[in-house]
């Protein structure tokens, strides 16, 4: 019998009406100039293994920096999260962050596991029930950047968001400000919320850990397309888009793009049949934005969204930061 986790599949392709609103979304992008297409949609389930595989990268120093300041502070990290709590896990992937924690000792009396890529999201969760079946578990199919809301039976009480390895860089400061203001809003004094924030640093090292020399990264960014033909019945010619990344220190953040080789057109179905666009040699896609922060900066930060009590704790060359917060 496969292990008993409870599902919620809140986001759904195969609904008429989701599925309406994401193509939208999509093509709406797609006719942006300059082009865009969200970082959500990054997570096939391809997808969600090429991420898992970018953390393993060695250029790819956030995943171990994270787990090397969970090491180093588990007493207090323990402390702040306190006993029976409940582990929401926003974009938990394939709940590896999770799961070294509970392996650590650190254990929630329930683990809430939230993520847009479903399917990945539910194997990973059934094989950490196999692994950990004291822990109650419930996995959420959720497009957590659209709608935040969660089903009844999450208690309220000693509620723990957990949102590591840095995914609210993918918001713009603004966005993120009203992000974290909607997770304190579903926080009662009980609650709190443990995020990992990458870090503002040398451009070298940013760039390296955004354009692998094994090009996992590459292949990361340019599925993006194949997941878009498969969603928006498009027509991309993966071979004919480029990989391009880069630290942009003005707006402090990595910014990743696909450029197109030769001038070409793309088309894709929608209600009125087809539509296209054009791209210039060299135009670009702004596929995703990852913001890095300062410490003060994203102290702040959490002030303004409504939390108030805030830890810090950092690796020796403070490369990467974890926040604890209650709500204000
Ligand atoms: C999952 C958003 C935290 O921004 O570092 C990794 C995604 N993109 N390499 C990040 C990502 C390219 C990652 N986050």
């Amino acid at each position: 019998m496969p292990p008993q986790v409870r599902l919620h599949q809140i986001f759904d392709w195969d609904s008429p009406q989701q599925n309406a609103r994401l193509r939208r979304e999509l093509a709406a992008g797609l006719l942006q100039k300059p082009a865009s297409i969200a970082p959500k949609f990054f997570y096939d389930k391809l997808g969600s293994r090429l991420f898992e595989a970018i953390t393993e990268l060695p250029e790819y120093y956030p995943t171990r920096t994270e787990a090397a300041i969970f090491v180093e502070h588990l007493p207090a990290i323990r402390q702040v999260l306190g006993q029976d709590f409940t582990l929401i896990d926003l974009g938990c992937g394939s709940c590896g962050k999770a799961g070294r924690l509970f392996h650590a000792g650190v254990l929630p009396s329930r683990y809430v596991a939230v993520d847009i890529s479903v399917d990945f999201m539910r194997d990973s969760l059934q094989q950490l029930k196999r692994e950990l079946p004291a822990i109650e578990m419930t996995g959420i199919g959720l497009d957590f950047t659209h709608e935040l809301e969660l089903p009844d039976d999450i208690p309220l009480q000693r509620r723990m968001f957990f949102y590591p390895g840095s995914s609210i860089g993918n918001f713009s400061p603004p966005e993120a400000g009203r992000f974290l203001r909607g997770l304190a809003d579903r926080l009662d004094a009980s609650g709190g919320l443990l995020i990992g924030v990458d870090l503002i640093k040398d451009s070298a090292v940013l760039d390296a850990a955004y354009d692998d020399a094994l090009g996992v990264t590459a292949a990361f960014n340019r599925n993006l397309l194949r997941h878009v033909n498969a969603r928006l019945d498009a027509d991309f010619e993966i071979g004919d888009w480029k990989h391009v990344a880069f630290y942009n220190a003005t707006d402090a953040r990595i910014e990743m793009h696909l450029e197109a080789r030769r001038a070409l057109t793309v088309g894709w179905r929608d209600s009125a049949g087809r539509s296209v666009r054009r791209f210039a040699a060299g135009e670009r896609i702004h596929t995703e934005n990852s913001h890095k922060y300062s410490p003060e900066g994203f102290t702040a930060l959490l002030a303004s969204a409504g939390f108030a009590d805030v830890r810090m704790w950092t690796d020796r060359s403070e490369w990467f930061a974890l926040f604890f917060a209650r709500r204000a």
